[in-house]
């Protein structure tokens, strides 16, 4: 028996089916679909290719069917988003699998092509389809397989990103992956057009880029397909081969290590002249002198850590730090709260924020 639902919370559309004793969720986070796949017997499950941004949705999904998730999987080295599977596996005890060739120095559980994964009962198989990147990897399991970005509904993985290969492409798909019974089901790691599902044996059909199917030929059209570069190319891979911050996650980390003064909040406190603050700017020498907030201090960030023992000797004294913006006085007041100074806090905004709200400035 086949059940789906649906439901749409925010960004993301849920669907489970059972097929015997398998779970299997789909999560759509922008283009990009992750899977958890579940034993029902055991309650242990996999998750394959999770996106940084849904690692609670992940976590609240596997809870709610009671599955401990024991392997999480990247079928490959993303070049599009950020993976979460190095944050997830943390918080949830489990193993980051990955083909042996993937670079990331994080992963738990390296494969070769033909091993196998237990996930309870169920027998999950890697099959190396080196084409969109090298590590690409495919996952079998009974009539269902886990494509990554080397089949897509439609479509393909292009092959002119890093370690990619049309010609590898060429031989995963024709000689491998499409050689698959016509009934298995595919499940890719993208999907911009919202649709469900389809079968090996219907891409074979009807999928534009498998109707070439002579390699010179094929090869020359993934060569000519001359598609842009993804956003955030060389931040999602450096992020994915090192297993390091993003910029965005080491924004959101300092935004939650420090407390912040919203813009009326300041303005208030500034005109009452109490002189219980120093307003600590930041920024650049010119865009200081250009205006500054009334009475601000001038400390670019670039100096904060050396010049921080002579400028503020007190360190219960309260300090509101100010940019242009908003984010680099963030990374500021969580620096000067690492140091010890605990009463540091970031404008909520920035100066542009403030000259636009009519908000007193001085030069
Ligand atoms: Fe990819």
């Amino acid at each position: 028996m086949v059940r789906n639902w649906r439901s749409d919370i925010e960004t993301t559309n849920l669907s489970k089916k059972r097929e015997g004793i398998m779970l299997l969720e789909t999560i759509e986070v922008g283009g990009c679909r992750s899977y958890i796949l579940g034993c029902e017997q055991t309650y242990v499950a996999a998750l394959i290719d999770p996106e940084i941004s849904a690692i609670e949705r992940y976590r609240g999904l596997a809870a709610r069917h009671g599955m401990t998730v024991r392997f999480v999987i990247d079928t490959h080295t993303h070049a599009d988003h950020f993976s979460g599977a190095r944050e997830i596996a943390r918080i949830l005890g489990a193993q980051v699998v990955m083909n042996h060739l993937s670079p990331a120095p994080y992963i738990d559980l390296r494969l070769g092509d033909g091993d196998m994964l237990l996930v309870g009962a169920l027998r999950l198989q890697a099959m190396a389809t080196p084409g969109h990147t090298a590590d690409s990897t495919c996952y079998v399991v009974g009539e269902h397989v886990f494509t990554g970005d080397t089949l897509l509904i439609g479509g393909t993985g292009r092959s002119d990103l890093p370690t990619g290969d049309p010609d590898k492409l060429y031989e995963s798909l024709f000689n491998r992956l499409l050689k698959l019974d016509p009934t298995t089901q595919i499940h890719p790691a993208h999907e911009y057009k919202g649709r469900k599902g389809s079968t090996i044996g219907e891409e074979i059909a009807t999928n534009p880029r498998l109707q070439k199917r002579d390699r010179a030929a094929f090869v020359a059209m993934m060569r000519e397909l001359n598609i842009s570069a993804p956003a955030h190319l060389t931040e999602a891979l450096r992020v994915n081969m090192s297993g390091k911050k993003s910029v965005a996650q080491l924004l959101s980390e300092a935004g939650a290590a420090t407390p912040f003064m919203s813009m009326s909040e300041l303005s208030s406190r500034l005109s009452a002249r109490q002189n219980d603050l120093i307003v600590l700017d930041v920024r650049e020498k010119d865009a200081f002198e250009a205006g500054h907030l009334p009475g601000a201090m001038f400390l670019p960030r670039g100096q904060l850590e050396l010049r921080i023992n002579e400028a503020f000797p007190d360190p219960t004294i309260r300090i509101v730090a100010v940019c242009e913006f908003g984010k680099i006085s963030t990374l500021a007041a969580a620096t000067l709260r690492s140091l010890g100074f605990m009463h540091a806090s970031a404008l909520d905004g920035g100066m542009k924020a403030w000259r636009e709200a009519g908000l007193a400035v001085e030069t």
